[in-house]
């Protein structure tokens, strides 16, 4: 285990803040920060003091997604790890805000995660990549059906399957990002949006949330469903020749 945490936790009043702090390799989740974000998330959910959750990366890079070695290490076990799992359903099932503030890069589960915020705050320079399908794989986190439902089927498809990069000009235009600031004002303005939240009547703002989140087809159950269907794909994706020799293709790439 390293000596500084990969996932840093503090309070700002009544906003959780939770930090990704992996900067040699720019914020790739490891099983083990999976799990650290999961506990801070439950413990806070808990906490009466915490009103609103607040998510941020390093400056440029917010996360380049799961760790490709860790996805090697699955290909062995033959099943998604239990830690992405349990984060995806966490993430899934917060009852109080989450507020998301990215600088630089947002690949893989670090844009799908987005849709599972209640605002997003993005720098200037943020980049918005999912190549799930370039690494064998299929997209997760309930993307499939976040994604068409936020963005509609041809801007979920560009960004989901083919791969497309947006920037966060595109990210603002297409709805998966609220605000675009310069990527000094970022994590002031992350902490500004999700003290706003937290200053607001708890139950209004309770109540209010969950009336937007329980759409007919795409309410709680139907998107933990879709976390374990995806899941079951991605593990099978995982396993295939298709996976493996992207896998390949990243780790010699630096040689
Ligand atoms: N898994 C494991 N290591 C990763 C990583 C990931 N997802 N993303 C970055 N890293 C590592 C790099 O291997 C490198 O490690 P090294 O210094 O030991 O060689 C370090 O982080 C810095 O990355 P680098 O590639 O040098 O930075 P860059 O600015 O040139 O490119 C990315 C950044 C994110 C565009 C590029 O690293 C990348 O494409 N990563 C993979 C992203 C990905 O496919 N994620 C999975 C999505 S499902």
């Amino acid at each position: 285990m390293s000596e500084t945490p990969t996932v840093t936790v503090e309070r700002d009043g009544a906003v959780a803040v939770l930090r990704l702090n992996r900067p040699d390799k720019k914020n790739a989740f490891t099983a083990e920060m999976y799990a650290a974000v999961t506990s801070a998330w439950r413990e806070a959910e808990a906490d009466d003091a915490v009103a609103a959750h607040l998510w941020l990366g390093l400056p440029g890079a917010f996360s380049a997604g799961n760790d490709i070695e860790d996805f090697v290490r699955m290909t062995r076990t033959g099943s998604l790890g239990v830690e992405i799992l349990d984060f995806l359903r966490m993430l899934a099932s917060l009852e109080k805000p989450l507020v998301i503030g990215v600088d630089g890069l947002a690949i893989g589960v670090g844009t799908t995660a987005l849709l599972h915020a209640d605002l997003v705050v993005a720098s200037e320079t943020s980049l918005f990549r999912t190549p799930f399908t370039d690494l064998g794989l299929v997209p997760e986190a309930a993307s499939s059906l976040l994604g068409p439902r936020r963005l509609g089927h041809a801007v979920a498809f560009e960004l989901l399957v083919a791969g497309v990069p947006f920037d966060a000009a595109r990210a603002a235009a297409v709805g998966l990002v609220n605000r675009v600031v310069a990527p000094e004002a970022l994590e002031g303005a992350a902490r500004e949006t999700a003290r706003a939240l937290a200053a607001k009547p708890r139950a209004a703002l309770a109540a209010s949330r969950r009336l937007l989140r329980d759409v007919p087809g795409c309410g709680r159950a139907e998107i933990l469903a879709r976390i374990e269907e995806e899941a079951r794909e991605f593990a099978a994706r995982l396993a295939s020749p298709e996976a493996a020799a992207a896998f390949a293709a990243f780790a010699a790439r630096k040689k």
